[in-house]
């Protein structure tokens, strides 16, 4: 069994009770209702800490993926930190820039971003664009040259490997629509290398997400490697590399499988370090993904015919991993006790999907007790919606003993 601070360091049973950081959870919900979206700000500043110090070579710019979690308080805390954002709309290019974060500092990702998208970046003199393929780099030549800018331009190598992660949060495979594959992004360089209206001067690579080994992030950073020494001796000079994000966290099985960041800073030091190159993370999932926990009510058991249901006042609308990916999260009751039962964890919506685990051990629980959901702080609450007309869950940040 994993322990609970695999998942959250800052998560403990005291007395039987669950708390995070100083708080006990039961009385968070006396307060707020459920189901509720509870961030630990400690959790999140330790995994950007830790991220940091694991590279000894160089010093990358963090850009934050804001699309894992784009709570205002959350990029508040990024902002404070002093990092900087990945962002994939104009929805969250104005958050990042309204929390406080450098236009210098941001870069704007995303294979289909439309021309109001591109006038407005262009406008802000954000720090490059990543773009995803030739005919996005005509319109933003032409809007360029319109508003008199010449913004950075970094391509999106489509680098042909499988991250080996769920395949639908795979992105780096030739058949994925992300990306310029390596023989047009060459063409692509000698074509725009001195254009009037854009520094074409950066490769950016992104090849999925919760990406539990390290071989595929080795693989996609050798080509990566090896096209830039390639364009070195064409007389193409890359810039900027921005490595996008993918690191994976542990959720209820994978702990074995996950490596240590410090091993990911090793091989992008490895392959990266001496060809003095700025470099650019985009992490999203790890930053935030182990600081955010649901805590949600049992509505009422159900003896079904084979089995018993917890149906719960969390829903697929708050938390849609389980049912769109088969994505797995712990789940913990909020009272400790030694007798133990097995149900079917579901949502109240009227979908068969609407489930959170099946074959789920847990403490005996009744109507009105609490349980919490684990690891949902990135693509919980930023991937939520008010299906079947339902309110959108609250969210707190706990900061010891302060509610943020
Ligand atoms: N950069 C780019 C270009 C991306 O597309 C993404 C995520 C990231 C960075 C951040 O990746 P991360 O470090 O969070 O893995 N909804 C899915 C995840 C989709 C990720 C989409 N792109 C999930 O819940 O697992």
């Amino acid at each position: 069994m994993i322990e609970i601070k695999s998942y959250n360091k800052y998560l403990h049973y005291r007395k039987g009770q669950l708390e995070i950081e100083k708080i006990r959870l039961v009385n968070l919900v006396k307060k707020y209702g459920s189901p509720l979206f509870c961030y630990s700000v400690n959790q999140l500043k330790d995994n950007y800490y830790e991220l940091k110090k694991s590279f000894k070579k160089i010093k990358p710019l963090i850009c934050y993926a804001v699309k894992a979690n784009f709570n205002p308080k959350v990029l508040q805390i990024i902002s404070d930190l002093g990092l900087g954002a990945d962002v994939v709309s104009m929805g969250e290019l104005k958050c990042s820039l309204k929390s406080g974060i450098d236009n210098d500092k941001i870069v704007f990702s995303g294979v289909g971003k439309t021309d109001e998208e591109i006038k407005f970046a262009l406008k802000k003199n954000i720090k490059q664009i990543n773009v995803e393929s030739e005919e996005e780099l005509k319109e933003i030549e032409i809007q360029s040259k319109n508003l008199k800018k010449k913004p950075n331009i970094t391509l999106r190598l489509n680098p042909n490997v499988d991250a080996k992660t769920l395949d639908k949060i795979s992105t780096g495979r030739l058949e994925d629509k992300f990306g310029i594959d390596q023989k047009k992004v060459i063409k692509i360089f000698q074509r725009y290398k001195d254009n009037e209206f854009l520094n074409v001067n950066g490769l950016s690579i992104h090849i999925g997400s919760q990406i539990c080994e390290l071989e595929p992030f080795n693989n996609a950073f050798k080509k990566l490697r090896n096209l830039i020494i390639f364009l070195r001796e064409k007389k193409i000079f890359i810039k900027t590399i921005d490595l996008g994000g993918g690191i994976g966290i542990v959720y209820n099985k994978n702990k074995d499988k996950l490596f240590n960041i410090s091993e990911y800073a090793n091989i992008v030091e490895k392959n990266f370090a001496e060809l003095d190159l700025e470099i650019i993370l985009e992490p999203g999932r790890s930053l935030v993904g182990s600081s955010g926990i649901l805590i949600s009510k049992v509505i009422r058991t159900k003896k079904g015919n084979k089995k018993e249901f917890l149906i719960i006042d969390a829903g697929m609308n708050n938390l849609i991993r389980p049912s769109l990916y088969n994505a797995s999260h712990k789940i913990l009751p909020l009272k400790f006790s030694k007798l133990k039962k097995k149900y079917e964890v579901v949502g109240p919506i009227c979908e068969t999907s609407d489930i959170f685990s099946k074959n789920q051990v847990l403490s005996e629980l009744r109507k009105d007790d609490y349980l919490i959901i684990c690891s949902v702080g990135a693509y919980g609450s930023s991937m939520s919606s008010n299906y079947n007309l339902r309110e959108p869950a609250k969210e707190i940040l706990v900061d010891g003993l302060k509610i943020v």
